[in-house]
C-alpha cells in the first residue's frame, strides 16, 4: 500500500515536471484561453489570487494588470522565479481553513483549467451529491477570500455537449491590456467556426485518451453552464454569468502540438525531448486523439490550430 502511494507520488512529481516543461516551451500556444478572462477583470489594478496556479500561466500574462498577486497550488515549485507572484501558498485549494491561511481579501480570484480537480478524495467511489457538496464547500471557502464586491473568475473544461455561445471576436476590452494584445499573434479566422469546431470536446479527450495514457490517473468531473451556476449560487455568490468559448491552441506545426500534449498531460511513461524521439506508435496515438476529440486546422499565417473549448464563469461576492 505504502509502495503504491509512493509510486503515485513520484509519478505526480514527474507529471508536474513534464507539465512545467511543456508550459515553458510552448505555453504561449494557450494564449486564447485568457481572452474571455479579461472581460471580467477590472483594469484598475488591485489584488488577484491565481488559484491552482500551476506554472503561473495566468499571472505570467495578466500579472502586470494587478498590484498584488498571490498563488495557491498543491505544488508551487513549478512557478518560475520571474513570475509576478509575490506570495506562494502550497496547499490543497479545498482545505477548510484556507481563508485563515491567506489572511487576505482579494479583488479577484482567477482559476484556470483546474476546477475539475476539486472532488472528494474517494472519487470516483462517491456519489454525485458528495461531489456537489464538496465543491459548494470549496467555493464557499474561496468566497471568504474575496473582498465585498470582488469577483471569482473560473474557467475550465466543460462537460460534454456544451456549445460555444461566447463570441470569439477579440473583446474591445483588449485595448486595456496592451501587453497581452501585443503577444496575441494570429487570431482564428471566422471560417474556423463550423460544426467541426463546435464538435471539439476536451472532456472526451480527457476521458477517452488522457485518463488511459497519462502516467498519473487523471480523473476529473466537468460542469455544464447550468450546474456550475447552481454550485456558485449555493456557495453564496451573486451576479453569476457563464459562457462557453472556443479557444483553440496555436502551434508552429503538428510536431510541436504532439510534443506539447505528450508532456502537458504526461502521455506515455517516458519523456522525450522532441517529437522525433517519441516512438512512432505513440505519436500516432496522440495525433489520432487530437483529430478524434479536438480537431486541427491550418492557421492563416502559418502553423496550425488545435481545437480547445472552455466553460467560463464570473461570480460576485457581495
Ligand atoms: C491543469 S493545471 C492548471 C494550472 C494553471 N492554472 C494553468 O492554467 O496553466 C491544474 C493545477 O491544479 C493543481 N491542483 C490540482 N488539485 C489541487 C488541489 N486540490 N489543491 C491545489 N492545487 C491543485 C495542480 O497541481 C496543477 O498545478
Amino acid at each position: 500500500m505504502r509502495e503504491s502511494t509512493q509510486t503515485n507520488h513520484s509519478h505526480q512529481e514527474i507529471r508536474a515536471k513534464r507539465y512545467a516543461q511543456a508550459m515553458k516551451a510552448s505555453g504561449h500556444s494557450r494564449i486564447m484561453e485568457l481572452l474571455p478572462l479579461i472581460v471580467h477583470i477590472s483594469a484598475e489594478k488591485g489584488s488577484m489570487l491565481d488559484m491552482m496556479s500551476g506554472t503561473g500561466f495566468v499571472s505570467q500574462y495578466l500579472g502586470r494588470y494587478f498590484d498584488t498577486i498571490h498563488a495557491i497550488d498543491k505544488m508551487t515549485g513549478m512557478i518560475p522565479e520571474d513570475s509576478h507572484i509575490s506570495r506562494k501558498l502550497e496547499c490543497d485549494a479545498s482545505r477548510e481553513d484556507i481563508a485563515d491561511l491567506t489572511c487576505f481579501k482579494y479583488d479577484t480570484i482567477i482559476s484556470l483549467a483546474s476546477f475539475h480537480h476539486i472532488h472528494p478524495q474517494a472519487f470516483p467511489l462517491c456519489t454525485e451529491e458528495q461531489v456537489v457538496d464538496y465543491r459548494v464547500a470549496c467555493l464557499s471557502k474561496w468566497r471568504e477570500l474575496i473582498r465585498d464586491g470582488g469577483y471569482l473568475v473560473l474557467a475550465d473544461v466543460s462537460a460534454p455537449g456544451q456549445i460555444p455561445n461566447g463570441s470569439i471576436q477579440i473583446t474591445p476590452k483588449i485595448s486595456a491590456f496592451p501587453d497581452l494584445e501585443a503577444q496575441l499573434g494570429e487570431l482564428p479566422s471566422a471560417s474556423l467556426f463550423t460544426p467541426k469546431s463546435i464538435g471539439t470536446e476536451p472532456s472526451h479527450f480527457f476521458d477517452e485518451f488522457v485518463a488511459h495514457k497519462s502516467i498519473t490517473p487523471h480523473v476529473g468531473v466537468f460542469e455544464t453552464e447550468l450546474s456550475l451556476s447552481l454550485l456558485l449560487k449555493k456557495a453564496g455568490y451573486t451576479n453569476i454569468k457563464t459562457s462557453v468559448h472556443f479557444v483553440p491552441w496555436h502551434f508552429q506545426n503538428m510536431d510541436e502540438a504532439i510534443w506539447f500534449i505528450h508532456n502537458l498531460f504526461g502521455i506515455g511513461t517516458k519523456q522525450y525531448e522532441s517529437t522525433a524521439e517519441i516512438p512512432q506508435e505513440l505519436v500516432e496515438q496522440i495525433h489520432h486523439a487530437i483529430e478524434a476529440h479536438l480537431c486541427s486546422w491550418p492557421a492563416g499565417k502559418g502553423g496550425i490550430w488545435i481545437g480547445w473549448k472552455l466553460l467560463y464563469a464570473s461570480a460576485e461576492k457581495n
